[in-house]
């Protein structure tokens, strides 16, 4: 079985694979990267919440149940902390039409039956002593948690390499197909790997491998973000209390802005959101606009350190879902697509892929993300005939 990209999705599917006996291996020259590396890892099922999205939101919340004893599993095989935080998130606005949006969303998220508190200013501020005296008013999502990514990644490689993953530092260049169905992968260094299954989980490239059957080609694009990483002020030497308890957001002029505090100290700055292409430059624009919003929603955070700024690409997909499961290629199956939960859904993901590589069967809650939700329905029902026909073993028409 082959995963190719050994981003934190290329990883955690490779590790449930591995844990059920699968013979596995990743491919991906830098195994542990990718945009894992930039995302600041918010568990943001309730406070990331589009209106339509409800489909994706049971995935979501799927995951975000998952979390505790996911990280529990991965930390016992890996020995490694992940820097998962139960710290839950404020959602506040600033002006009267932020106040009627976030009024809007917690009708929609009390008609969801979701965990979401309506506060005052003066409340937020309680909380959050930080925050600035215009806030007007908030939500309060004691379930929408953190987890730090880069050392997820680190956990899952360190778990992958106990469970008897092997890794090809190399890039996959060209799917190999034979008998109808995928057989393998070619790699720049001129080798090939053999494999009964493969997994396309390369993020943003996704729809970029050679040799793909046009109608399995997942219609991923890269949507860029920006973040930076600040210090916060050692607890004794800043105010008297912490400088963030929780991740605070908001929207501040049309733009999204979050701050997600770590127990390590660093303060995560997100993000841009950029339809640029493969573009990963840190431009002066983009991190002028994510202090100058932070600092409206917390003052004091140009006082920090900043300590990094980066830049990665954001797997999207046409509706924002992720791409699970089976291609129209027997043997090639998608694990990409995540957009802006890629964080989120990968202990789904990872569980999911793990029993459709073991079994054949994709869970119930994974089938409403199988890459064939996206096509048209006159395509949808050839495919179908073609199967039926297949299974019949009757000859096309
Ligand atoms: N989920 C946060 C982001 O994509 O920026």
């Amino acid at each position: 079985m082959a995963v190719l990209g050994g981003g934190l999705i290329g990883l955690v599917t490779a590790w449930c694979a591995a844990r059920r006996g699968l013979r596995t291996t990743v491919v991906d020259p830098a195994p542990g990267g990718g945009a894992a590396q930039v995302a600041a890892g918010m568990l943001a099922a309730v406070t990331e919440l589009h209106y339509g999205e409800e489909t994706l939101l049971a995935l979501n919340l799927a995951s975000a149940e998952r979390y505790p004893s996911f990280i529990a599993e991965l930390e016992e095989a890996s020995g490694r902390d992940t820097g998962y935080r139960a710290c839950g998130t404020l959602t506040v606005a600033f002006d009267s039409d932020d106040r009627a949006q976030l009024r809007d969303l917690h009708a929609l998220h009390l008609r969801l039956g979701l965990d979401s508190q309506w506060l005052t200013g003066r409340e937020c501020r309680r909380l959050e002593p930080m925050l600035a005296p215009s806030v007007r008013g908030g939500l309060r999502a004691d379930g929408d948690h953190q987890v730090d990514p880069r050392r997820l990644s680190a956990a899952l490689l360190r778990a992958c390499e106990r469970a008897g993953v092997a890794f090809r530092r190399a890039t996959a260049v060209r799917l190999r197909a034979g008998g109808g169905r995928a057989a393998g992968v070619a790699l720049d260094d001129g080798t090939e790997l053999a494999a009964g299954q493969t997994v396309l989980a390369l993020g943003s490239w996704s729809g970029q491998l050679a040799g793909v059957p046009a109608d399995a080609v997942p219609p991923v694009r890269p949507v860029k973000g920006q973040v930076l990483r600040l210090r916060m002020p050692e607890p004794g030497r800043g105010p008297a209390g912490p400088f963030l308890s929780r991740t605070v957001r908001a929207v501040v002029r049309g733009h999204p802005v979050y701050l997600v505090p770590r127990d390590s100290g660093e303060l995560v700055i997100g993000a841009t959101s950029e339809e640029l292409g493969w573009d990963t430059t840190v431009t002066a624009g983009g991190v002028y606009e994510l202090l100058r919003d932070a600092h409206e929603l917390v003052p004091g955070v140009t006082e920090l350190p900043l300590a990094e700024s980066t830049a990665g690409l954001r797997p999207a997909s046409p509706d924002n879902a992720p791409l699970l499961g089976p291609t129209s290629l027997p043997g090639l199956h998608l694990a990409t697509g995540h957009f802006r939960n890629g964080v989120l859904l990968a202990p789904v993901t990872g569980d999911a892929l793990g029993e459709l590589l073991a079994t054949g069967e994709l869970p119930e809650r994974a089938r409403p993300f199988t890459p064939e939700r996206l096509r048209a329905p006159e395509d949808r029902q050839e495919r179908q005939e073609r199967q039926e026909r297949q299974e019949r073993q009757e000859q096309p028409v």
